[in-house]
């Protein structure tokens, strides 16, 4: 490696080496980064699941569903954010019952109407609305709630007979999107590595599924032959590298990769240039899509982009998103 990598790598390992191994294990699968309704966590697993059964439409309705799921915690979480009190939660479930915009002060979102709409009476939204009891909603949403997709995806691929594509997901964390390809019921279709620069990530992740192949490694200098895996996802590493560093990287996931790439980003923006914004001895920097895109699309067949904002916006009515900066990415090689 030159010595220029070697020094960015040595920056990078500290920089997440110094956490405490315990906020590690936790700090990205919390509130709106929650896998269970993180968007581009959702995203990545429907992409595998379309890799693995690409004839079950039926799925399609799931997904979607599985997003609007997603998107009335998310507003509901936001909510809970302001003075609020559990018998005016309650009101919003008579409100969607009688196909009002509004339970007294609260507006009801458009896209939260079309859903309940949609959906048969009793459903996952009088629970979500309802758990509070009357004295506080200080309570944190119950996991039964949280679970709602994770426990209908489970049975459904229960049913599926065993078919394995390889999957490579480097900057893995503490296995903080695995654990929920385990508990979805997807893992047991991959044949999964995750790698990640922090020893204790590693640690954590194997801590939590022994069996499972996760390992020490930089996506800088990868030492897996070309094209060992169908498929590599990877979130929210790219804007913590150097773009020279980038470059490489982008350049080694292509190369180790045979079929597809999903890469969910946090801080992108349609500018010109990408903002290199150094922080501590890392980088936090706002990427251009442009520039990335075109990353991407020298190495690869095609590559399309998904601005998260703008295609809830669209496709589900939902103005809200909490990161209007995150895209995901998918190239296919
Ligand atoms: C913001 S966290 C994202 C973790 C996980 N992908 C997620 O979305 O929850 C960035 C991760 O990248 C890892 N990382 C940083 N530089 C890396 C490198 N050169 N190679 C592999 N992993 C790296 C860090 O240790 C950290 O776990």
């Amino acid at each position: 490696m030159d010595n220029w990598l070697t020094l960015e790598t040595r920056n990078l390992r500290q920089s997440w080496q110094k956490y405490d191994q315990h906020i590690l294990m936790d700090y990205l699968v919390q509130d709106v980064e929650d896998p269970r309704i993180n968007v581009p966590s959702i995203l990545t697993r429907h992409y595998l699941l379309r890799q693995l059964f690409p004839g079950c439409y039926d799925y399609d309705y799931l997904m979607d569903q599985e997003i609007r799921f997603a998107l009335a915690v998310n507003w509901l979480r936001k909510l809970l954010k302001t003075p609020i009190r559990s018998e005016q939660l309650r009101s919003i479930v008579y409100a969607l019952g009688e196909g009002q915009s509004a339970a007294g002060e609260i507006l009801i979102p458009r896209f939260l109407q079309e859903t309940f709409a949609a959906l048969k009476f009793p459903n996952y939204m009088c629970y979500l609305f309802g758990y509070a009891p009357v004295e506080t909603v200080e309570l944190p949403i119950p996991e039964y709630i949280l679970n709602t997709f994770q426990k209908i995806w489970r049975e459904i691929l229960e049913q599926q007979p065993g078919q394995t594509i390889s999957v490579l997901e480097p900057a893995c964390g503490s296995a903080n999107d695995y654990r929920f390809l385990h508990t979805f019921g997807i893992a047991r279709f991959l044949d999964y590595t995750g790698f990640d620069l922090c020893e204790k990530n590693i640690h954590n992740a194997r801590h939590l599924f022994a069996a499972a192949d996760f390992r020490v490694g930089n996506v800088l200098a990868m030492d897996f032959p070309d094209q060992s895996f169908d498929y590599c996802f990877i979130h929210d590493l790219f804007e913590h590298l150097s773009v020279p560093a980038m470059e490489v990287a982008v350049s080694e996931i292509c190369r180790v990769t045979r079929q597809g790439i999903v890469i969910g980003f946090f801080n992108m923006q349609d500018i010109a240039l990408h903002q290199v914004q150094p922080v501590a001895s890392y980088h936090w920097n706002i990427l251009s899509l442009a520039r990335t895109r075109e990353m991407f699309t020298a190495r690869a067949a095609a590559v399309r982009v998904i601005p998260i904002s703008s295609w809830l916006a669209s496709k589900f009515h939902f103005q809200e998103t909490h990161n209007p900066h995150a895209y995901a990415f998918y190239v296919e090689l």
